[in-house]
């Protein structure tokens, strides 16, 4: 498993192992400003866990580490748009080259199957309807380019070397152990710190939220079940503007408009991301379990009782970011 410090992979990393006395996962990651090996704390004594710090740009770490597994979950990227607006270098590096040199050595020790961790950022935006798995890729901004870039070049490696390959794209997720530079743990810290809160735009931007519980679930029944060489959308959460969600982050903060400062758009912005999850519905059953205004309950109180988490990641943004 890349990127298991993160937020969305010390998840995956923690059910699997939480569920699994037996299950063995070996965890490579760079430890980059998002992740925190501390994420992982409460599956350090399982019997099964070993963590390694490493780049997945590093060939010789990853060809050292790959013989043994049977499967690459892979989490590791630069995620965050803003950042790849700054500069897309490190977006480029780890995000393309690295799913390279990790297909590469999965491919050279005959890794059984490879889960390539994609988004719907790769889709661009839409305004009415859904993407299914068949639309066209139409990234917009550096990140999405590049998860672009590697969501390819791991479907390419299954149809040229007939490796066992599959892709998910997933939708916004969100939940406990989100870095703080994303809307939701931002906006809710903010408001917990008396501080206020960066609008983009009008607003009007639509994403689809889902726990990153449901995104985990997803992952695992494709991993198990899903067809060699296919996409399959992981989404099905609430489609809510940017204002609606503010609202409710305030409304769940006891806080008021007021706190709300409306700043320049992000350049290239996305209005809006819709997923068709028939595919993975159909094939694999699957259906997200956690309803949004729950959700969303748990997440503000999870950043309100654990802020010896989230102060120390803070602090360490750039201005711009923490806006705290
Ligand atoms: P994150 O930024 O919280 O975590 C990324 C992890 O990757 C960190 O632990 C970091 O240290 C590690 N990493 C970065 N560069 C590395 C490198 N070169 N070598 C090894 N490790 C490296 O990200 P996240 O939100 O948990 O996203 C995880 C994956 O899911 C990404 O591939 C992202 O594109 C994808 N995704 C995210 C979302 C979302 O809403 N957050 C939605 C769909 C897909
Ligand atoms: O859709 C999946 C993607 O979701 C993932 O692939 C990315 O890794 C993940 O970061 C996320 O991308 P977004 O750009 O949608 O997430 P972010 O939290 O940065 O922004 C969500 C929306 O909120 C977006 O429309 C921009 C807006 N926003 C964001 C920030 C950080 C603001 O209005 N103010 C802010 O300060």
């Amino acid at each position: 498993m890349t990127g298991g410090a993160g937020f969305i992979g010390s998840e995956f990393v923690r059910s699997l192992l939480g569920a699994d006395a037996s299950a063995r996962i070996t965890v490579l990651d760079k430890l980059t400003y998002s992740g925190v090996e501390a994420n992982l704390a409460s599956v350090a004594d399982h019997p099964g866990y070993t963590f390694v710090h490493g780049d997945i740009c590093d060939a010789d770490t990853v060809d050292a580490l790959m013989p043994g597994h049977d499967v690459v979950v892979h989490f590791a990227a630069e995620s965050h748009v803003d950042r790849s607006i700054e500069g897309a270098g490190p977006f480029v590096l780890t995000n393309v080259v690295g799913t390279q040199v990790l297909l590469d050595a999965a491919r050279k020790h005959g890794v059984g199957r490879f889960v390539h961790v994609s988004t719907d950022e790769v889709y661009g935006s839409i305004t009415e309807g859904s993407w299914t798995e068949e639309w066209p890729l139409a990234p917009n901004s550096p990140y999405s380019a590049s998860k672009a870039s590697s969501d390819l070049l791991a479907l390419a490696y299954h149809r040229t070397h007939g490796m066992d390959v599959v892709v998910t794209r997933c939708s916004n997720n969100y939940g406990h152990h989100q870095f703080p530079e994303k809307v939701i743990p931002l906006f809710t810290t903010n408001l917990i710190d008396g501080a206020s809160v960066p609008l983009y735009g009008d607003g009007g931007n639509i994403r689809d939220w889902l726990h990153v519980s449901d995104h985990c679930r997803g992952i695992e029944l494709v991993m198990r079940g899903g067809r060699a060489g296919e996409v399959y959308n992981i989404g099905g959460g609430t489609e809510v503007t940017n204002k609606e969600l503010t609202g409710l982050l305030l409304e769940a903060t006891g806080t008021g408009w007021e706190r709300v400062e409306h700043v320049a758009d992000r350049k290239g912005h996305d209005l809006r991301y819709s997923l068709d999850i028939s595919k993975i519905r159909t094939e694999l059953g699957y259906e997200p379990q956690v309803a949004f205004a729950d959700g969303l309950a748990a997440t503000v109180a999870w950043y309100r009782d654990n802020r010896a988490w989230w102060e120390p990641l803070k602090a360490g943004l750039q201005p711009k970011a923490a806006q705290a």
